[in-house]
């Protein structure tokens, strides 16, 4: 018997991809490049060689009827010659093909009807279309069914804005079992060149710069601080002379109820530092991380979230350290333009990135969380930021952005650099426990 084939060349960067994958992948890539195409070829590949009990694959699509339309006709087409030898059995009602071989079966589904996955076990799915997909269907509904046998997933899309595709490519970036890629159209040739000019001349600079060059910032202009704008602050580095002169200040973010993220984040100007990040630490333990940073570091201000922190800023206190509370829904120092203080620090912090402002490189999420909120302009005329609580709505729960908030409370208020003098002083009634007040507050 002659052996069938399935007709297929992976371009070069499919076969880059095919061959790279890890158990947990996110590929971005531009409108057009194949991606579907690698979806149903991965997804083949694995249900020809699966050798576990009853196998099941799926590609998911944001909805049902999306998935048939793009890929069910395409799956049928290359499963032609297996299908026309018997190997392969199609369910047309539920959109699955079965392998004879081994019985393995592949699906599609849709994430507008996650309760069709709820309950099932998966050894391996493609999301397509991930930046279409709500979160939660990954959380609540894939993650769980991939964990009986340590299923694969594979995240294929083009970016569309700070979502669960973005969230899911900065994370992954850092996490060892995920395979992260990118390729813009210049980097996979599946455009003629031609092609790519005429899109140029014909899309708007945000939708080409989205949808070919795959930037995930090009969505919203609402935005308060773009991706690119946090990842070109993630790429400046100052000298210590080139900050000597600027006070020293600790931004503390202790964790809120339902999350367990606690943040310390030091700035001395243009340059802030990688902050120490805690889990599920109680207030005596975060204070007893602040005080040490405090001794070892000495800043000029530490500013205090004071909705979580009070617990902290007492035990600070108590310690005999001059700390500083932010009450982040309080009235801004310029009420005219901010609606509260938190939109207020957000706002000096974002012109602190575009004018210059040095933000760590870890964690990666940093830059994400930064571009995270968005703003509008209320009734009144005033700038409001997106609430933590409308945030984790539009993200499901994830995508909380502590880091974000750590760093922006050391924009709390000005903080002016004492003079050498004003500095030993300090340092004196420190030593004699009679500092009183922060005279930098
Ligand atoms: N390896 C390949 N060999 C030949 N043709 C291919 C290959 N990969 C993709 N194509 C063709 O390129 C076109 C685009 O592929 P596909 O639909 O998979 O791209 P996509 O990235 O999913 O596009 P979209 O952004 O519209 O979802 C299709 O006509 C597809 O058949
Ligand atoms: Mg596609």
């Amino acid at each position: 018997m002659s052996p069938i084939t399935l007709d297929y060349q992976p371009r070069s960067w499919q076969a880059r991809v095919h061959k790279r994958l890890k158990r947990f992948n996110v590929v971005v890539l531009h409108r057009r490049a194949g991606k579907t195409e690698l979806a149903i070829m991965e997804l083949i590949d694995a249900c020809l060689k699966c050798e576990l009990e009853m196998p099941l694959f799926g590609y998911l699509a944001p909805f049902r009827n999306q998935a048939k339309n793009i890929a069910w006709g395409r799956l049928k087409h290359r499963l032609r010659a297996l299908i026309a030898a018997g190997l392969c059995a199609v369910l047309e009602g539920d959109l699955t093909v079965v392998f004879k071989h081994n019985g393995a079966e592949l699906r599609l589904f849709g994430a507008d009807n996650p309760d069709a996955m709820r309950g099932l076990r998966l050894d391996g799915i493609v999301i397509d279309e991930v930046a279409q997909v709500k979160p939660e269907v990954w959380q609540e509904v894939i993650q769980p069914a991939l964990a009986d046998r340590e299923g694969w997933a594979l995240f294929i899309g083009t970016p569309k804005g700070i979502n669960l595709f973005s969230e899911l490519y900065y994370r992954a970036q850092k996490q060892s079992d995920w395979h992260t890629a990118l390729f813009t159209c210049h980097d996979t040739g599946a455009l003629p060149k031609r092609e790519i000019e005429r899109l140029r001349r014909n899309m708007s600079q945000e939708a080409f710069s989205r949808e070919l060059l795959c930037d995930f910032t090009a969505a919203g202009v609402d935005q308060l601080i773009s991706l690119i704008d946090a990842e070109d602050a993630a790429r400046r580095v100052y000298a210590l002379r080139d900050i000597s002169e600027s006070p020293r200040i600790l931004g503390v973010d202790p964790a809120r109820f339902g999350d367990d993220r606690s943040v310390i984040f030091p700035r001395q100007g243009l340059q802030a530092f990688e902050p120490i990040v805690m889990h599920g630490i109680d207030n005596m333990q975060l204070a007893a991380r602040v005080a040490d940073k405090i001794e070892s570091w000495q800043p000029q201000a530490v500013f205090i979230d004071a909705g979580n922190g009070a617990g902290v800023i007492d035990r600070l206190r108590q310690l005999g350290h001059q700390v500083n509370e932010v009450d982040f829904g309080g009235k801004a120092a310029k009420p005219k333009r901010f609606r509260n203080r938190r939109t207020e620090m957000w706002c000096t912090m974002a012109e602190w990135i575009v004018s210059g402002g040095s933000i760590p490189d870890d964690p990666p999420e940093l830059r994400l969380e930064l571009a995270t909120p968005t703003y509008t302009f209320n009734a009144q005329q005033q700038r409001e930021l997106e609430s933590k609580k409308d945030i984790k709505k539009r993200l499901a729960g994830s995508g909380s952005p502590d880091l974000g908030d750590g760093l922006a409370l050391t924009f709390a208020s000005p903080v002016h650099k004492p003079t050498p003098l004003e500095e030993a002083r300090t340092r004196t009634r420190r030593r004699s426990g009679r500092l009183e007040h922060n005279p930098y507050g």
